[in-house]
């Protein structure tokens, strides 16, 4: 399965951090907001991820990651020219999917919580069709909005609906079958001029190959839209951390107890670090796997 990081230029709301920066490098709390979706990926057992950004913001993570080797992973990079809508995503990166399977997720969508990675290893195992995610939130109307039958079969989805049907948004997560490039050249734009990920997911929907996946409460899904939920996100990976004293999203971590890295390259990548404390908790890994 490939991975793509879409981590485009929709970031006015956090208008003007995003004039100075690319809003995926703006930190959440310890690190930049970028790790935290790929750790999602990485969670999924997904190695060759694509990441989809501005010609403006794109040389920034090429600077970061490089080629991957540094978590024994491949990354490829390619440019979203215009804000054309997520969808887009599939239609750009239709080269590097290939025929393969692929999961999405958004630059700046966090999860974080007991259970995530057996929950995406059971959404990536899917034979054929799609599956997306249903979170349940106190105001879904800046989302997609799953509408379900008594029976709990999916009747709707609504991108950003005025007057939503359930609370149940869908998260910046979705896992897609060999298709999915092709169904993406097939729509059409939106109101808003857009190839919505909404109207991929109701193409799969349509043809009866759509699942969505409830995640339960005991999961955190935090989104850094504005300053307000971003303030809220880096509070929330501060105290868990503090707590507990493990790392939310530390993706050497994660490549480590992957095995995609050995021990030697763990302490490389540790070792200009150790006056920091996330340089210190990834040499304190070694002893602890
Ligand atoms: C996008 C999608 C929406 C989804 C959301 C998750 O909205 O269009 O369906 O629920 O991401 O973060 P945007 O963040 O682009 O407004």
């Amino acid at each position: 399965m490939k991975g793509i990081i879409l981590a485009g230029g929709s970031g006015t709301r956090l208008y003007p951090i995003t004039k100075a920066l690319s809003k995926q490098m703006v930190p959440v709390f310890d690190k930049p907001m970028i790790y935290y979706p790929l750790s999602t990926l990485m969670l999924a057992g997904i190695r060759e991820v694509l990441i989809i950004s501005t010609a403006r913001d794109l040389p920034g993570f090429i600077e970061l990651f490089g080629r991957g080797d540094a978590l024994g992973m491949q990354f490829e990079y390619a440019v979203q020219e215009e804000p054309n809508g997520l969808a887009e995503a599939f239609i750009i990166g239709k080269n590097f999917i290939k025929d393969d399977k692929v999961a999405m997720v958004l630059g700046d969508n966090i999860f974080w919580g007991q259970g995530l990675t057996g929950n995406l290893k059971k959404a990536g195992s899917f034979e054929k069709g799609a599956v997306i995610f249903g979170y349940y939130v106190q105001d879904p109307s800046a989302y997609g909005v799953v509408e379900f039958s008594a029976s709990g079969s999916v009747l709707s989805i609504e991108e950003k609906p005025v007057k939503p049907k359930s609370n149940y948004a869908v998260p910046g997560l979705y896992f897609y079958d060999e298709t999915v490039s092709e169904r993406a050249l097939a729509l059409k734009p939106s109101d808003r001029g857009e190839l919505e990920i909404t109207d991929l997911n109701l193409n799969y929907l349509k043809d009866n190959q759509l699942t969505v996946n409830l995640l339960g409460r005991g999961m955190a899904w935090l989104d850094t839209g504005n300053p307000d939920s971003m303030l809220d996100a880096c509070n929330f990976v501060a105290a868990v951390q503090k707590r507990q004293g493990s790392y939310i999203a530390c993706i050497e971590e994660i490549a480590y107890l992957n095995n995609w890295i050995s021990e030697e390259q763990l302490i490389r990548l540790a070792e200009p670090l150790l006056k920091t404390q996330y340089g210190r908790y990834l040499k304190s890994l070694i002893h602890h796997k």
